[in-house]
């Protein structure tokens, strides 16, 4: 059976984080994985989660099956805190998912059940994840551009052509805050443009949130999302706690799906359910409690939109160091209006390649680096080690 199986490449970024962990120079710098780290460089659990497994430790009664929809007060929760008022109108629905990537799967295998001929519309770049989520499920993809590295720009006008050339029913994946891997987020006008827009031509938006609060805060940051998810007749959002909650290797996210009436929404509810029963059964459950315990309790939600504060602070102020830099023709200043953990840098493979080699700097191989593997004490080893290659280069 395996004979003629061929070895898979490692996925890039996980591949990055094994070489960072294999290398022993003590300056490295892992700019790698997109994994927050504080000023000391560590990746802590948050006070909040400590406190909410201790209550669990407490309280918890049972580890019997919840069902394929997982913990229904947690996607009742979560929902309430990323869509706000858009939440609970009977059109929506939520279930729990095994992390953002989970619930990126569930959402193209209930499309390709939905509506076979849809098209997913990707702009580039995009999380290395997304074309392979989606093509494991035998969508057709098609794609356009999102970001000019050169300028640090969003491509605004291809994303308005890419609109009006898709089939009516495709869907356009478009990231609610924090764009991985580019930090370049569309203005509160770009998103209503985006909602009218997806509206005239029959398409459906699937709203990708993983970094809620790392910009601006946490109701901030789904501004735009929220707009286009509460304005189109039917819309997904998939959402990932592993960033904003630390939870990581806990896989906990969501999926929330609006669809045209409540009887839809039920059908599209018991479709993922059938869909999650044969995949997974149900979704791990102890990091989704956590959650739920931090969100239902006011001292615990207050520690964590605290915590959140703090991380949000560390990475704007890499941002504005970052963004002080300018090296030969590098010019860093646009970082300082961009959001999140990623900046994508207009490198080459070769000074991607030297950075790693020479300097002890990884990042994924697109450019992307993840701001906060950078402490305010490494900026300047970073520009000298920037300064290295670029000049070489225009020698
Ligand atoms: C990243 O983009 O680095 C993170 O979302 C981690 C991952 O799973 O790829």
């Amino acid at each position: 059976m395996f004979e003629e199986l061929k070895p898979r490449a490692p996925d890039p970024l996980l591949d990055t984080i094994r070489q960072f962990r294999g290398d022993p120079r003590p300056g490295k710098l892992d700019l790698g994985v997109g994994v927050f780290q504080d000023e000391q460089g560590r990746t802590p659990v948050l006070r909040s989660v400590k406190q909410a497994e201790a209550l669990l430790l407490e309280t918890q009664q049972t580890k019997t099956y919840l069902g394929a929809e997982g913990d229904v007060e947690f996607s009742r929760a979560l929902g309430t805190a990323v869509l706000g008022h858009v939440f609970g109108d009977g059109r929506v629905i939520g279930l729990q998912a095994p992390g953002g990537t989970g619930a990126l799967r569930l959402a193209a295998d209930l499309i390709r059940v939905a509506n076979p001929n849809a098209q997913i519309w990707l702009g580039l770049p995009t999380w290395p994840n997304h074309q392979p989520i989606f093509s494991a499920v035998g969508i057709p993809l098609r794609d356009y551009r999102h970001f000019d590295p050169g300028t640090q720009a969003i491509c605004f006008d291809e994303l308005r052509a890419a609109m009006k050339s898709a089939t009516r029913g495709d869907v356009f994946v478009l990231h609610s805050s924090c764009h991985n891997p580019t930090g370049a987020d569309f203005t509160i006008e770009q998103w209503q443009e985006i909602a009218r827009t997806l509206n005239e031509y029959g398409l459906i938006p699937l709203l990708d949130t993983a970094y809620q609060g790392f910009a601006r805060g946490l109701d901030e940051d789904m501004a735009g999302a929220r707009h286009v998810f509460g304005n189109c007749p039917e819309a997904i959002l998939t959402v990932s706690c592993s960033k904003n909650f630390g939870l990581y290797r806990e896989r906990t996210g969501a999926l929330f799906v609006r669809a045209a009436d409540t009887a839809k929404a039920d059908a599209v509810r018991t479709n993922l359910m059938g869909i999650a029963r044969t995949n997974y059964s149900m979704p791990p459950d102890h990091g989704a409690a956590i959650v739920r315990t931090i969100l239902q309790d006011a001292r615990l939600r207050a520690e964590w939109e605290r915590e959140v504060g703090e991380m949000r602070g560390k990475l704007n102020g890499v941002r504005q160091k970052l963004s002080g830099l300018r090296i030969n023709s590098l010019d860093l200043s646009p970082l300082a209006k961009q959001n999140g953990m990623f900046a994508t840098l207009p490198l080459g493979k070769l000074q991607i390649e030297r950075l790693k080699e020479e300097r002890g700097i990884y990042m994924a191989p697109s450019g992307r680096i993840n701001i906060a593997g950078l402490m305010a004490t490494d900026i300047d080893a970073f520009a000298a080690a920037l300064r290295s290659v670029l000049i070489d280069a225009a020698a």
